[in-house]
């Protein structure tokens, strides 16, 4: 086993008992975090509560109703190494890049940088500012078909960039973005910096107050392990004031703060990021993510990045065994995330054979995209390779 398969300190029988416990008593195989990720129990408890009390009117929500989105703008910020203002809950990814292309300062004529291939949530609201004249360039990928980082740290180069906005992880091959040096490379020629971390957050560690990024957008509902309808993003300080939204909200005025007297119509912010939500939220799907977000801050990110390397192993071992598969994405150390993807003959017929013996994954882009999460164990990475050997003889 090579050095990079590290040990995994998480103890996953159980967090299988106590958070996910279909996963024995079904023995489903659920590889497919980069699809949708699954509730864990306490978030479905949590939930299923807040929807009981909600079917009961007479009950006085008040309360729930501030401190839930206070709760979720803690934990968001606590994920990520932010502050609890810099957080705007949303309710996905989308939300957030909107956000980013709407809202930052961007004149006609100016470049909004891209990397082809890239998920298209974080393509279209940029494509969308071409009928007001920005420009959109897209940098190519790189011969094996991965984001070219080296080809866009040289296009920054050139300093005349106004936004750059990217992926932290491919979805389509998990290729990790080196975040540092974009970053860097985006503060040397005043280029704003806008990150999707859907694909990362939740199973691949991103510090804001390490790595200056100036927005960054998310959704719950893959490796954050929360339902669909949560999100957040985070708006760097000092930036929350050079914003200049296209939607606002009513609730992003100090004027609606106090229910009791709501028609002064003050058009006087919020001095914190949640001046950029957008109304009543989605109170239960983020009472969901508090407690999924209260696992993953116990568990901790970087314990899940090493169980899941771990996890992940013997299924790099065995696709190099075989010589006859080949990988989409790229195993070295920095560049890889919970998303393993492989090309093999006859994608959807894989699929499909695996499906049908009980093992989830999905196919992209024609490759075979293994997600790996702490739930995940490698007696399940062990029955996907005995599946696929039977499926690839036949
Ligand atoms: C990189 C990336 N961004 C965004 C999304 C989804 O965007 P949203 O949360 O707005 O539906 C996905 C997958 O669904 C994705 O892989």
């Amino acid at each position: 086993m090579s050095d990079t398969a590290g040990t995994s300190s998480i103890d996953v029988r159980a967090l299988r008992r106590a958070e996910f416990p279909w996963a024995d008593e079904t023995g489903a195989v659920y590889l497919n975090c980069a699809s949708t990720g699954p509730l864990p129990e306490r978030a479905r408890r949590a939930i299923f509560e807040h929807l009981a009390r909600a079917c009961n009117p007479n009950h006085e929500f008040y309360e729930e109703h501030r401190e839930i989105p206070a709760q979720a703008r803690r934990r968001c910020a606590e994920l990520i190494g932010a502050l609890p203002d810099e957080i705007a809950l949303g309710f996905n990814t989308t939300y957030g890049l909107n956000l980013a292309a709407t809202a930052l300062p961007l004149e006609r004529g100016e470049r909004v940088l891209l990397l082809d291939g890239d998920f298209p949530a974080n393509v279209y609201p940029w494509l969308n500012l071409e009928r007001r004249g920005v420009q959109v360039e897209f940098v190519a990928c790189d011969e094996r078909g991965l984001p070219n980082q080296e080809a866009a740290l040289d296009r920054l180069a050139r300093g005349d960039v106004r936004v750059f906005s990217i992926s932290a992880v491919s979805f389509s091959n998990g290729y990790r973005l080196d975040l540092d040096a974009i970053s860097r490379e985006c503060q040397r020629h005043g280029t704003y910096l806008v990150v999707d971390g859907i694909q990362a957050l939740g199973v691949v560690p991103i510090d804001v107050s390490a790595t200056r990024i100036d927005i960054l957008a998310t959704g719950g509902q893959k490796w954050l392990l929360s339902p669909q309808g949560s999100g957040f993003a985070y708006v760097r300080r000092d930036l929350i004031d050079r914003l200049d939204p296209v939607a606002v909200g009513w609730l992003g005025f100090k004027a609606s703060q106090d229910y009791g007297d709501l028609c002064s119509y003050a058009l006087d912010p919020l001095e914190s990021a949640a001046r950029f939500e957008l109304g009543s939220l989605a109170f239960a799907s983020l009472h969901a993510l508090n407690h999924s977000l209260s696992l993953l801050l116990e568990l901790g990110v970087p314990s899940i990045e090493r169980h899941v390397r771990a996890v992940q192993q013997p299924l790099i071992d065995w696709v190099a065994a075989r010589g006859d598969l080949e990988w989409v994405s790229e195993l070295s150390h920095e560049r890889r995330s919970g998303i393993l993807a492989f090309r093999a003959p006859e994608p959807d017929r894989l699929g499909a054979r695996l499906r049908s013996a009980g093992l989830t994954v999905s196919i992209r882009q024609g490759a075979v995209r293994v997600s790996v999460h702490a739930f995940n164990c490698r007696e399940e990475i062990e029955k996907l390779i005995s599946v696929l050997e039977a499926a690839l003889e036949a």
